[in-house]
């Protein structure tokens, strides 16, 4: 754009460099980026900061050409909340992603234009991120029984107490929680967007059932049985955008998922979209091992990150080399892989 816009200048063909400008511009306030597990909107906002910064950019050109830039937004054509898209399972995080955004929005607002305030209404409820599963929906849940009437329980998956025996954390048997059963499950659908990012939950395969109760993960695999079973419960939101981005329903995906992606029961799930030959698709990005902390528990786990892209495209690999671990800081090098050695779908 920017090229072709001073080219435009340089021929003294104002009109077309500023129109040039003005396309991309309204291209880049209606791009949509979908997180389908948000949380509380962290990667949402980190990616309303980027393009916030790059509309800058964008009007900066605008007005170096003489042109006015402040009317736009006033005229409402400006990156805004209403672009970034969640789907979140819990309600409290959603309702805070909402508002992480449009504080993120109006703090780049007041940082570029003083004390002018921003359209009216300010605050618009876009629906932009909804409380639900990204997974399944379902037309009831409903609490389980025994004979007697009494909910059924099961332990909670994640509270441990100290053994008094081994000294080591069992799983708390007192943590219980109500077991449900899901009526007519079915693939939840995702709102449209152009790009797909997140860090879904990283819940191993055969942790699913105890994390996630047997009525869930029945649910699922009722509603996703091209995903086998034995594979990460993270699969599922990799495949969801693979097959939206092979399709050309959006344009590329990236994830953040546990490094175990690689490993031969969750290659089952990437390969398929990787050899598919009518709608081929492409990792363009892929770091298969790095070291990360989770969130929930600061535990040290290892992650990979991969980016797809329908077609046929090279790819960048980076490969983890060394850390070094000094106190809290983790310190990376990297062995770069570019241009790649295939033009073939790069396989992790
Ligand atoms: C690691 S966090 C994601 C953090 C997020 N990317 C951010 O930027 O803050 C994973 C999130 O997935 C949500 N989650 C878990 N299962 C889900 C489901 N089935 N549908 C939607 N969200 C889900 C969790 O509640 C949690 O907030």
């Amino acid at each position: 754009m920017q090229v072709a816009a001073l080219t435009y200048e340089g021929q003294g063909k104002h009109k077309e460099a500023v129109a040039e400008i003005r396309a991309y511009h309204r291209h880049l306030c209606d791009v949509r980026v979908l997180d389908p597990a948000c949380g509380s909107g962290n990667f949402l906002y980190v990616t309303l900061e980027h393009m916030k910064r790059l509309e800058g950019e964008v009007l900066n050109l605008l007005h170096d050409l003489g042109e006015s830039q402040g009317l736009l937004e006033l005229e409402g054509v400006t990156v805004d909340p209403h672009q970034f898209l969640g789907l979140e399972i819990n309600p409290r995080a959603a309702r805070i992603a909402e508002m992480v955004l449009w504080i993120g929005y109006l703090q780049w607002h007041f940082r570029t234009h003083g004390k002018v305030n921003p359209p009216e209404p300010v605050l618009r409820d876009f629906h932009n991120i909804e409380p639900r599963d990204a997974l399944i929906a379902y037309d009831a849940v409903e609490l389980l029984r025994d004979e007697s009437g009494k909910p059924i329980t099961r332990w909670d998956g994640i509270t441990t107490k100290t053994s008094p025996i081994t000294g080591e954390q069992v799983p708390d048997e007192s943590a219980q929680v109500e077991q449900y059963i899901y009526r007519n499950p079915r693939k939840a659908e995702w709102p449209q967007a152009e790009y797909i990012v997140g860090n879904p939950p990283f819940i191993g395969a055969k942790m699913m059932r105890m994390a996630l109760g047997d009525g869930y993960v029945d649910a699922i695999q009722t509603a996703w049985p091209e995903v086998p079973q034995a594979t990460d419960f993270v699969l599922r939101w990799w495949h969801q955008a693979a097959d939206l981005v092979a399709n050309n329903r959006a344009k590329a995906f990236g994830f953040i998922t546990s490094n175990s992606i690689s490993q031969t029961f969750n290659r089952r799930v990437i390969e398929p979209f990787l050899e598919d030959e009518k709608h081929p698709l492409s990792l363009f990005f892929v770091i298969p091992d790095h070291p990360w902390v989770d969130s929930s528990d600061g535990a040290a786990v290892r992650i990979a990150i991969t980016a797809g892209r329908a077609g046929l495209h090279e790819a960048v690999l980076l490969s983890f080399k060394r850390e070094h671990d000094k106190g809290e800081h983790l310190m990376t090098t990297w062995s770069k892989c570019f241009p790649p050695l295939q033009v073939k779908p790069t396989r992790i």
